[in-house]
C-alpha cells in the first residue's frame, strides 16, 4: 500500500555515510536537493555545538524515487556522506584489520548508551554502541523530514520551532509571538527572539563549557494549517498525541514531551483548562482558546499544534564523571569524545523533522492517493465537506 508512509535509517556516526529509505510519498511532488540541504544546514547550526559540526557540511544525495525534479512514487533513498570518515577509516573499517592499532572505548559515559548497550550486545569496545546511539543519525532523519515537509507545504501546513529554555534561562513569551518573530528566531544562534535572553543563554553555555560541563533545556514546536481529524481515538496506537510524543522521545537526550499547556493542566481546574467551542460561518467550528495544543481525543482539532520537549544535558563532559572500566573493573573517569556542550537549538530543528514525518504519515492515512493530484482532490473534498457541515 503506497499510502503507508514508513522509513528506516542506517549508518554509524563515523562510518562512511548515513542512509534512509522513505516509502509512501505520492508521485508528482516537486523535490529539489536544496529543499533537503536547507534543513540539514539548519540542524548544523546552534550555539554550543562541538568540533564535529565544523568538519561536516551535510549535503544529501538522492539515489532513487525522484526523476527530473519530481517524486515518482517509488521508495526514495537519501544518502549523506560523513566527511569525518576520512579520519576514521581504519577504526571504522568494515574489513577485519591486519593489526589492532587503536585502543578500544572501555570507559562508559554516565547518561549515554555505552554501558547498557555493551552489556546487551556483548561488546568490549563500546564504540560499537556509541557510533549508532549518537545523534549523528538525526542528520538523515532531518532529510526524511525535509521530504515530508515538502509534501505538507502542498497542503499549506507549516512547522516552526524555537528554544524556550536553556539550563535555568527561560523565554516565557507566547508561541504566537514566536511565529510573528520567526525570522529573528531563525537568525538567533540559540533560536530565541529576545536579545536579552539570547545573550544570557549564550553566557551560560560559555560558562558550562569553561567548567567542563553541559546543559539541557526545552524546545517548542508549532504546527499551523492542520485540518481537523488527523489521528484517531479508536485505537491506542492511532492517537496523534501518543504518536507525536513517541517520535519526539525518540530524539536522543529528550526526556519529556508536553502537548498544549501540558503539565500545567494538572494544577488547574477544568474551567481554566478546557477550550470552549464556538462557531462562525467563515471559520466553522473553532475553539476560543488553545490550551489543548491542537489535539483532543488523539485527533487534530484544526487549532495550531503546540508541543514542547525537555532535553537532558549532553552526557560527554569536558570534566568527565566517575565510571568503571568495563575490562579492568577499576574506577576511572568516563571516556571523552569530541562533543557538544548544548544542543537544544539543533534538537528543535530535529523535532520539526520528526513531527513533519508523523504529520505526513497521518495525512497519507487520511487522504491517501497514489499521486499528489489524487491526494489533493481527496483533501479538497474533505474541506468542502467541512464547509458544508
Ligand atoms: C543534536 C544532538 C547532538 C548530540 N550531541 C551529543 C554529543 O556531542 N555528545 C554526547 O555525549 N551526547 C550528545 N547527544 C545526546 C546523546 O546522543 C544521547 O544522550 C545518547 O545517545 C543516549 O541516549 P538518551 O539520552 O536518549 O538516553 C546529542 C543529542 C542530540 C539531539
Amino acid at each position: 500500500m503506497s499510502t503507508k508512509l514508513r522509513y528506516l535509517t542506517a549508518g554509524e556516526s563515523h562510518g562512511q555515510a548515513l542512509v534512509a529509505i522513505l516509502e509512501g510519498i505520492p508521485s508528482g511532488l516537486r523535490l529539489k536537493r536544496e529543499d533537503i540541504d536547507r534543513q540539514l544546514k539548519r540542524r548544523q547550526m546552534g550555539y554550543g555545538r562541538g568540533g564535529r559540526m565544523q568538519i561536516e557540511k551535510d549535503k544529501v544525495q538522492i539515489l532513487s524515487g525522484v526523476r527530473r525534479g519530481e517524486t515518482i512514487g517509488s521508495p526514495i533513498t537519501l544518502l549523506i556522506y560523513n566527511l569525518d570518515w576520512d579520519n576514521w577509516k581504519e577504526v571504522m573499517s568494515v574489513d577485519e584489520p591486519a593489526k589492532e592499532s587503536f585502543s578500544s572505548f572501555t570507559r562508559p559515559r554516565p547518561g549515554h548508551a555505552d554501558l547498557t548497550g555493551g552489556i546487551k550486545y556483548g561488546f568490549y569496545d563500546l564504540r560499537n554502541v556509541l557510533e549508532r546511539a549518537s545523534a549523528r543519525e538525526t542528520a538523515v532523519r532531518v532529510s526524511v523530514g525535509a521530504v515530508c515537509r515538502r509534501l505538507l507545504e502542498e497542503f499549506n501546513i507549516s512547522i516552526f520551532s524555537r528554544v524556550i529554555q536553556i539550563g535555568e534561562e527561560k523565554d516565557e513569551s507566547s508561541w504566537e509571538s514566536a511565529v510573528t518573530n520567526y525570522q529573528i528566531i531563525e537568525n538567533s544562534p540559540v533560536r530565541c527572539a529576545d536579545p536579552l535572553i539570547e545573550k544570557r543563554m549564550i553566557e551560560i553555555i560559555d560558562r558550562a563549557k569553561e567548567n567542563g560541563d553541559t546543559l539541557g533545556g526545552i524546545f517548542e514546536i508549532i504546527v499551523k494549517g492542520l485540518p481537523p481529524g488527523l489521528g484517531s481515538y479508536i485505537q491506542w496506537d492511532l492517537k496523534l498525541d501518543a504518536r507525536l510524543a513517541f517520535v519526539i522521545m525518540s530524539i536522543q537526550a529528550v526526556v519529556g514531551v508536553e502537548v498544549g499547556i501540558g503539565f500545567k493542566a494538572a494544577s488547574q481546574p477544568g474551567s481554566k483548562v478546557q477550550d470552549e467551542i464556538a462557531y462562525s460561518k467563515e471559520k466553522g467550528f473553532y475553539r476560543l482558546t488553545n490550551r489543548a495544543g491542537g489535539i483532543e481525543g488523539g485527533m487534530s482539532t484544526g487549532e495550531p499544534l503546540i508541543l514542547r520537549a525537555a532535553m537532558k544535558p549532553i552526557s560527554t563532559l569536558g570534566k568527565p564523571l566517575r565510571s568503571v572500566d568495563i575490562v579492568t573493573k577499576k574506577e576511572v573517569k568516563a571516556g571523552k569524545e569530541r562533543s557538544d556542550v548544548c544542543v537544544v537549538p539543533a534538537a528543535s530543528v530535529i523535532g520539526e523533522a520528526v513531527v513533519a514525518i508523523e504529520i505526513a504519515k497521518a495525512m497519507r492515512e487520511k487522504f491517501g492517493g497514489d499521486s499528489l493530484d489524487e491526494m489533493k482532490r481527496n483533501y479538497s473534498s474533505y474541506l468542502n465537506y467541512l464547509r458544508e457541515r
